[in-house]
């Protein structure tokens, strides 16, 4: 595995590749990777000649200075566990090589952007766009994997690849939970004993929201439900808990079977804010 530091050093090993007509994955992570990851690693594994694994705390997706600074970092482990997936490259850039400048560019994306996460995080998926497209410009995937979990995020990347005609297909891998059922994420290794316990409120409640919507109960009662729910959760505070159409983002008003949707909710356990989806009606 080559550990590839600028744009300049892995150019020499993609003309290589391209000579020889290998494809490339990539799976962009933030890193503290866990077994979420390691699924997007595995199916890139499985469908491309050549895998780099990009990791990079991407300073302009944070709205908050906090979740910055605090954002977990483990590194050798996460090299180590790289190799043993049999990943080819990591490209790990410093923030003066992916920023060398303060970038002017903004990049919208109307009503996807002003609702659930993007409403509660301006500017985050700015962030995000611009670090994606720089990380498709310089690694040059075929196909680039990210997971569902992030389903706003996947969104606004499908926009991002079809808008800009970037010829990069896209994967999206299903969540990975723990077997108690709180959705993989780096944050979850900030949360207190107390904190995870009492995090499982987001998984639990999209199920039971799930169950009783699939049941016949009207949206606005079970969404009256589930925020009583939370409100019974000492540590946990509820942003949003929504019934969306999965590409447009758009909320219900009312669950109807014959419209794709899927459950999405934002809250904060202690000072960590997590985030989980559900589909229902994919
Ligand atoms: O999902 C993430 O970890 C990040 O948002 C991404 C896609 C790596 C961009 O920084």
């Amino acid at each position: 595995m080559h550990v590839v530091l600028t744009g300049a050093d892995w150019h020499k090993y993609w003309l290589k590749s391209l000579k020889k007509d290998k494809s490339i994955g990539l799976v962009p992570t933030m890193g503290a990777l866990h077994e979420g990851h390691f699924d997007l690693v595995r199916k890139a594994r499985q469908e491309s000649d050549i895998v780099v694994v990009s990791i990079f705390v991407n300073p302009t997706q944070f709205h908050n200075q906090e979740d910055f600074d605090n954002y977990p970092s483990t590194l050798e482990e996460d090299l180590a566990k790289l190799e043993l997936e049999k990943v080819d490259f990591v490209f790990i850039p410093k923030t003066e090589t992916i920023y060398p400048e303060k970038p002017k560019l903004s990049i919208h994306f109307g009503n996807l952007e002003t609702v659930l996460e993007g409403a509660f995080r301006p500017g985050h998926f700015n962030g995000v766009a611009i670090v994606v497209s720089k990380l498709f410009n310089i690694i040059k995937p075929h196909t680039a994997y990210f997971g569902q979990k992030d389903l706003q995020q996947t969104g606004i990347i499908r926009r991002l690849v079809n808008d800009l005609s970037m010829n990069i297909n896209l994967v999206i891998v299903p969540t990975r939970r723990e077997d108690d059922g709180l959705a993989m994420s780096s944050r979850n290794l900030r949360l207190s004993p107390e904190e995870r316990k009492q995090a499982l409120i987001l998984s639990s409640s999209l199920t039971k929201a799930k169950q009783e919507l699939l049941a016949g109960k009207p949206w606005f009662e079970v969404h009256n439900q589930i925020k009583r729910d939370f409100e019974e959760v000492p540590l946990a505070s509820l942003e949003y808990f929504e019934l969306v159409h999965p590409e447009s983002f758009v909320s219900y008003t009312d669950f109807d079977l014959t419209k794709k949707s899927s459950l999405c909710v934002a809250a904060y356990l202690g000072k960590i804010r997590l985030i989980d989806n559900l589909p229902i009606i994919p």
